[in-house]
């Protein structure tokens, strides 16, 4: 959500700029911006609503805008709709129009998050003659660190911390002010920021593709720390505007591996890598061979004291989570509450003793799950973050982090990140149940070897992915699409349904398939298609006869089970299946033909697959 480049340095700004957008792209945006200074008092505004292309029109890809320190953004609307007048660089002079253009502002500067207390904080700033142009909470904060600047007389980082103080909310922002050319400030709080220095350059990004092309090397700073961003050069302060040392983190990924690589799309490429992000997540695990959470911190005391899991996350990450559920119960015998985490940080509920909070993220700055993970940690739970990016927010704050190894997604709908934290937990749950003597060393060995097995079993069913596609022409006009299972196929069903709706904007619902008959069932007309998730043994017979139920009002029925399962034929028109493996573990390959179903839709639908409307791969507000 939002996206923040910032240049300075030797060379022409826009251009680079530009470029960080773009790397950026992915995390959804309506609008976007530039402001570059050439040392002059006097900052170059262009701003562009819709795709970047256009912004890079306006500018001649950047060629046209002179200077060498500058900052840019692109803006998913929270306050205010997506316009030219409300997309960013804002500026702290009262001036009419749209704020872009050639200004002579004290502060000009980029905005993620939200700014819970701007209302308020507008009134006081219109009593003090400030004017304002849009209606974001943007402007709001920078006018008031524009009306602290200039009340005491101070410097930008005094003004800034000042600022820090007054407001609610989250941010991550980028300032440039009139009398310190070549400077950029940077402040944050719950919003991604990362610095880099590379020689005479500096560069802030909103996440690391955007400047991985020039650095490696990257700073990540602290919740409400500043930072003064100078040509190769950058100093931290604290709240009190003291200087602080923060420790540098190296990049270990590739550049490529934030590229398409050959693929028509970021998120066929990301289906394609989850055999490499699952081994290499389960590797990161193993000691020896043996499972292992040691680098975790979490002890076998700890493990072996649990009263209880409770798992908070927020979409395709919960679906993990309802996954987990069933394996956890079923393997270690520990009791597990999945939760959302948008309505978990507004419960009350009563936690028994002894509980580990496992908190589920890809992006590790998920607003909903962070406030959830801060709720717990209050409440005194030992926490677990179970995160992708490192270095994050969640993975920061959490007690013990299990870092899934995906390497960066991209695309919007979540494909590898989702496949990586599948493996993580069901190694999670063997390590538990071994741990607490849940299980026979012979079973331990027997599942750990099931899973070791998984990323080829998954490469094999992706050299099968023809059938998908062309089943996937066949429903790309569909209107309705329901996706049943029971247990783990419930589970199934939820993230194969989200990848089919969020992406190919068909409407579809995913039923635990026993509900049905209390409602779901009448919607069913001729044609409707429903999927129907097949994996688990116990419960094969029983989803087929809701399948059948669902037959006899028209549908049209797609079978997803396992090979050896072939009496299936009889009773349903498609067919997909997927090889053989423990039956807690089928999540793992059942999900691939859902992904590419999802996909091939879309794509069958002409749609925009990596960039869905309205849809943001970083969610950073509530
Ligand atoms: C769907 C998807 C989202 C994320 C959710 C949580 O394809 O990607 O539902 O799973 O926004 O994001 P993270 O894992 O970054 O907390």
């Amino acid at each position: 959500m939002c996206g923040i480049v910032g240049y300075t340095g030797p060379s022409q700004a826009a251009p680079i700029l530009l470029e960080g957008l773009a790397k950026l792209e992915y995390r959804g945006y309506d609008s976007a911006g530039l402001a570059v200074r050439d040392g002059s008092a006097l900052a170059e505004v262009v701003k562009a609503t819709g795709k970047l292309a256009h912004l890079a029109d306006k500018t001649d890809q950047g060629r046209a805008l002179p200077g060498t320190c500058g900052i840019g953004h692109t803006r998913w609307a929270t306050h205010g709709d997506p316009s030219m007048v409300n997309a960013h660089p804002h500026v702290s002079g009262n001036c009419s129009g749209s704020g872009s253009g050639t200004v002579e502002s004290d502060v000009v500067g980029v905005h993620n998050g939200i700014i819970e207390n701007f209302a308020e904080l507008k009134d006081k700033l219109l009593r003090h003659g400030y004017q304002f142009y849009s209606d974001t909470d943007t402007e709001v904060v920078v006018k008031l660190v524009d009306y602290y600047y200039n009340k005491y007389r101070i410097g930008p980082v005094d003004a800034i911390n000042r600022m820090m103080v007054r407001v609610r909310g989250s941010y991550a922002l980028a300032l440039m002010f009139k009398d310190y050319p070549g400077e950029i400030y940077a402040a944050r709080k719950d919003s991604p920021l990362i610095i880099g220095v590379a020689d005479d350059a500096a560069y802030l990004a909103s996440d690391v593709p955007a400047i991985l092309k020039h650095t490696r090397s990257v700073y990540y700073i602290g919740n409400q720390q500043a930072a003064r961003v100078c040509p190769g050069q950058v100093t931290f302060y604290d709240l009190n505007g003291d200087e602080i040392q923060l420790p540098q983190t190296e990049i270990t990924w590739d550049a490529e591996a934030a590229e398409k690589g050959g693929y028509e799309h970021f998120m066929l490429k990301e289906i394609h890598e989850q055999p490499a992000a699952v081994r290499d997540t389960l590797k990161s695990l193993l000691k020896d061979g043996a499972l292992s959470l040691a680098d975790t911190g979490l002890t076998d005391e700890t493990l072996q004291g649990l009263g209880q899991i409770e798992i908070v996350a927020c979409g395709s990450a919960w679906h993990v989570g309802m996954a987990a559920q069933y394996v956890i119960e079923d393997l270690a015998g520990v009791p597990v509450r999945v939760e959302l985490a948008s309505e978990y940080r507004y419960r009350n509920a009563p936690v028994p003793k002894n509980t580990l909070m496992v908190v589920i993220s890809q992006s590790g700055e998920t607003a909903d799950s962070l406030a959830a993970l801060r709720v717990a940690r209050e409440r005194g739970l030992e926490t677990l973050a179970v995160v992708n990016v490192i270095g994050s927010t969640i993975a920061r704050e959490a007690d013990h982090v299990l870092y899934t190894v995906a390497g960066p997604e991209i695309a919007v709908a979540t494909t590898k990140a989702y496949s990586a934290q599948l493996i993580a937990l069901d190694a999670l749950a063997v390590r538990l149940a071994a741990v607490r003597g849940a299980i026979s060393e012979e079973e331990v060995q027997r599942l750990t070897d099931e899973l070791a097995a998984i990323p080829d079993k998954i490469s094999r069913i992706l050299e099968d992915k023809d059938r998908i596609q062309w089943f996937s022409s066949k429903i790309a006009n569909a209107h309705d699409i329901f996706f049943i299972g029971r247990g783990l196929d419930y589970a199934i069903s939820l993230e194969g349904s989200l990848k089919m709706k969020e992406i190919s904007y068909i409407h579809s619902e995913a039923y635990a398939a026993g509900e049905l008959k209390h409602g779901t069932i009448s919607l069913i007309e001729n044609n409707t298609l429903v999927v129907g998730v097949l994996t688990q043994p116990k419960l094969f017979e029983k989803t087929v006869s809701n399948m059948a139920e669902c037959k006899a009002r028209g549908a049209y029925l797609m079978g997803l089970t396992t090979h050896g399962n072939y009496a299936v034929e009889d009773s349903v028109d498609f067919t997909v299946y997927v090889p053989k493996t423990d039956e807690h573990f089928v999540p793992s390959l059942a999900v691939i033909p859902l992904q590419l179903l999802g996909y091939y839709t879309s794509v069958n639908r002409g749609l925009d697959v990596d960039k869905p409307r309205n849809l943001a791969k970083s969610v950073t507000v509530e």
